[in-house]
């Protein structure tokens, strides 16, 4: 969610400043990151940690970028734009950083079912078999506690996002949370129990926002294994939640004439990509006989 300073201090209101990136001049709203800056200069800026629906949190760095006279590469996804800022988001050092990101990222974790990570590797030349070959946190066994949603945690770059959209940013849940240190460092509920045991509501918005696939429906799980999951041949069809009358809008993935998964967009007004129990998981009775 990008922080909206102007509301904040009324004089930041109404105003731009003028930033250079890549030695072109570029003006935006104050109180733009320099990530919005990238964006309407259409300089493609790669993400993990970063949602539309959620304020930034800085756990992955793979945005970084130089502004000068600064000692260290900022976060491009946070750092707001100041007048006369000037931005290198494709230097030697930039590149060289985001690479190493992605290596590290790639070694420790599947990124099998991440396609959006795997094209930032691909652009930043990345070598995920550079470091160790057994990956650290490996072989961790898939949690599949209920019918809804499984968690893989192979697949967890520990971005927070999922902390993040279960707890302040959204849900104000808080079923789990940051544990362990250093490779030990996971995401769980409170003492590792089960979903069902845990506070979880199951409103699926950590499944919304996991870059990697870590956290996802169960219908999707289910059609990987058996080798059905067809995401191409997919439709997505866009509509309102019955169940209630707040709006949300829901977005209906649909393979062979079923619903396999429901997310809602991030850039709705009302929900802002985030649903309860029922939009996420109540659609089993639209296929019943
Ligand atoms: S399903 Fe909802 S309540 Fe449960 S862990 Fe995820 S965000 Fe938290
Ligand atoms: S489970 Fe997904 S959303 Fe949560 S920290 Fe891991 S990668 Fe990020
Ligand atoms: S996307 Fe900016 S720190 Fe992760």
């Amino acid at each position: 969610m990008t922080t909206d300073w102007s509301s904040l201090d009324p004089a930041l209101a109404d105003t731009t400043v003028s930033v250079t990136i890549d030695g072109a001049s570029v003006t935006v709203p104050a109180g733009d990151t320099i990530l919005d800056a990238c964006t309407a200069h259409g300089v493609d800026t790669p993400t993990i940690c970063y949602a539309e629906n959620l304020t930034p949190v800085n756990a992955c760095r793979v945005c970084v970028v130089e502004v000068e006279g600064n000692r260290t590469l900022v976060p491009a996804c946070s750092r707001p734009a100041e007048d006369g800022m000037e931005i290198q988001t494709d230097s030697e050092r930039v590149r060289h950083s985001r690479k190493m990101v992605l290596e590290f990222l790639g070694t420790t974790n599947d990124l099998s079912e991440a396609p959006a990570i795997n094209a930032m590797s691909e652009r930043y030349d990345a070598d995920i078999t550079r470091y160790a070959t057994d990956h650290a946190r490996f072989d961790q066994d898939v949690k599949i506690d209920d019918d809804l949603y499984i968690r893989d945690y192979d697949k967890c770059v520990l971005c927070y996002k999922c902390v993040d959209a279960c707890g302040e940013e959204a849900q104000f849940t808080f079923a789990i949370a940051m544990s362990g240190r250093g490779f030990d460092n996971r995401i769980s509920t409170e003492f590792d129990v089960t979903l069902p045991d845990s506070a979880c509501v199951y409103c699926g918005n950590c499944i919304g926002v996991c870059p990697t696939n870590a956290l996802q429906f169960k219908t999707e799980f289910d059609l990987r294994r058996a080798g059905e999951w067809r995401e191409d041949e997919q439709t997505v069809t866009r509509t309102v939640c019955s169940y209630c009358g707040v709006g949300c809008n829901l977005e209906l993935h649909v393979q062979d004439n079923e619903i396999v998964k429901v997310t809602s967009p991030a850039d709705h007004s009302v929900t802002h990509g985030h649903l309860c129990v029922k939009g996420r998981f109540g659609w089993k009775y639209v296929s019943a006989t």
